[in-house]
This record gives structure tokens, sequence and C-alpha cells, in this order.
């Protein structure tokens, strides 16, 4: 069994809405409902921590998240000034060593295949994220200039979900805070304590919400699943 963090406490500037990006409403719903609703649906998670701005904790109570459908064991953690901040508090909410599942709660789109794509993590190894391919052309540039093309066939885009055995992800965390190490992915403090992740394909479906013209794929995604 295994336990899911939802990180959902960014504000969301970039989409520039009038609310928190977890609120943003896609189909009627809020955006975080949509991100969650796979990981109440997978047999596979026994429990779910949801990280939330501070300011939306008296919101997001229990029953609200009972009241959209969520019935799972559910815990609201008030998150932190970074996604990394996030996902630590919310570590110190998990116990035993089973596996932790990480989520963007900026990712409306995931499903219950996605996540049990990622669950199992293989022997010798320290997490399991998934990738595509970028398409298009990656260049490092420096002031306006062009430094070099990057070989794309290296390299992937990475998604969330993404899953660790929850003691080697509280000592990445742990160290990463130690160090003053900061990464958008939880998979990159886990590589920088030497630890092998591995790759699976991910979904192009499976979006992060980060501009409004996301947020109108996103729906266009969800819809078409509806009909
Ligand atoms: N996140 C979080 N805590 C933070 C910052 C981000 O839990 N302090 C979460 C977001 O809620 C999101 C995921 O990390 O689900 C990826 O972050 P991003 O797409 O950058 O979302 P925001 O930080 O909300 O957006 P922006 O950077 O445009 O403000
Ligand atoms: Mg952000």
């Amino acid at each position: 069994m295994a336990c899911a963090i939802i990180a959902a406490a960014g504000s969301g500037e970039r989409l520039g809405a009038r609310v928190f990006k977890l609120d943003y409403e896609i189909l009627g719903e809020p955006l975080v409902i949509h991100a969650l609703r796979p990981f109440e649906s997978c047999s596979l998670i026994d429990k779910i921590l949801i990280v939330v701005p501070p300011s939306r904790l008296s919101f997001w109570t229990i029953d609200k998240l009972k009241s959209f459908g969520i019935g799972k064991e559910i815990m609201v953690v008030a998150g932190g000034r970074t996604r990394q901040d996030s996902v630590r508090l919310a570590l110190e909410h998990v116990e035993g060593d089973g596996v932790v599942i990480i989520h963007d709660g900026a990712r409306p789109c995931v499903t219950v295949e996605l996540i049990e794509r990622v669950i199992d993590i293989p022997e010798g190894t320290s997490g399991v994220v998934l990738g595509i391919p970028p398409v298009d052309t990656i260049k490092e540039v420096r002031t306006g200039r062009v430094v070099r093309t990057i070989d794309r066939d290296a390299l992937i885009q990475v998604q969330t979900p993404q899953a660790f055995p929850a003691s080697v992800l509280k000592k990445a965390h742990m160290l990463a805070k130690e160090h003053e190490f900061e990464a958008t992915d939880d998979a990159a403090l886990i590589e920088r304590m030497g630890g092998l992740v591995v790759v699976r394909e991910g979904s192009r479906e499976n979006i992060k919400v980060t501009y409004w013209q996301d947020a109108q794929l996103a729906e266009s995604i969800l819809k078409g699943r509806k009909t």
C-alpha cells in the first residue's frame, strides 16, 4: 500500500487567476479535486495528504473534501514557501516505510493507470518518475545568445506522479534542506544523493496547468473523457 502527497500549495502566479490555483475551476470543480480523484479511485493508495496554501486551510476541511466524494483517509497540511518546503512539511506526517507517491495538484488529467505505472519501484533503485520526449528543440542561451543546442534524444520532460520509498525521500529532503539545495521535483533530491531513479512513459495528456492556455487544454482533455 502507498501514501500519496498532493502538492497544491502554490499560488498560481503564472495562471493569473483571481483565486489560488488549486481553487481554479475546470468543468465546475476545483483543479485540485480533478487531481485528487484518481488517487481516491486507485485501490493501491490507502492514505492521501494534501498540501494547501496556509490561508486555504480553513476552506479545505475534511468535510469539504468529503462533499466532493473523497472518502479515503485524508489529511490537509499547510504548505511552505516553495514546492520543496510543501512536500517536506507533508512528509513529516508520513509514518512507516511504504511507498510515497508525490503528485502536483496542478496536474488535473492524471489517471489511475499513470499512478499504477509508477507505484512499483524496481529492486535496487530509489524511485520512479514519468517522462515524455520533448518536441521542441532546446538550446542553452545566455543574455539572448545561443551557447549550444542540446541533443534532444537524451532529454525527457518529467511529470508527476513520482514514487519513492518513504525513508529514502525523507532522507533526501533532510539533506537538501541541510545543504540548501532547491529543485523543482523530488527525484532531483534523490539523484543528488546518488540514488538511481527510473523513468517510465508519461502521458501527453498529463499536463501541468501553469498558464491559462494549459487550463483550457486541461478542460478539453477532461471534457473528452466524460463523453
Ligand atoms: N507548490 C506547492 N507549494 C509551493 C509552491 C508550489 O505545493 N510553495 C505546488 C503547486 O501547487 C503545484 C506544483 O507545486 O501543484 C508545481 O508548481 P507550479 O506549477 O509552479 O505552481 P505554482 O507555484 O502554484 O504556480 P506559479 O509558479 O505560477 O506561482
Ligand atoms: Mg511555482
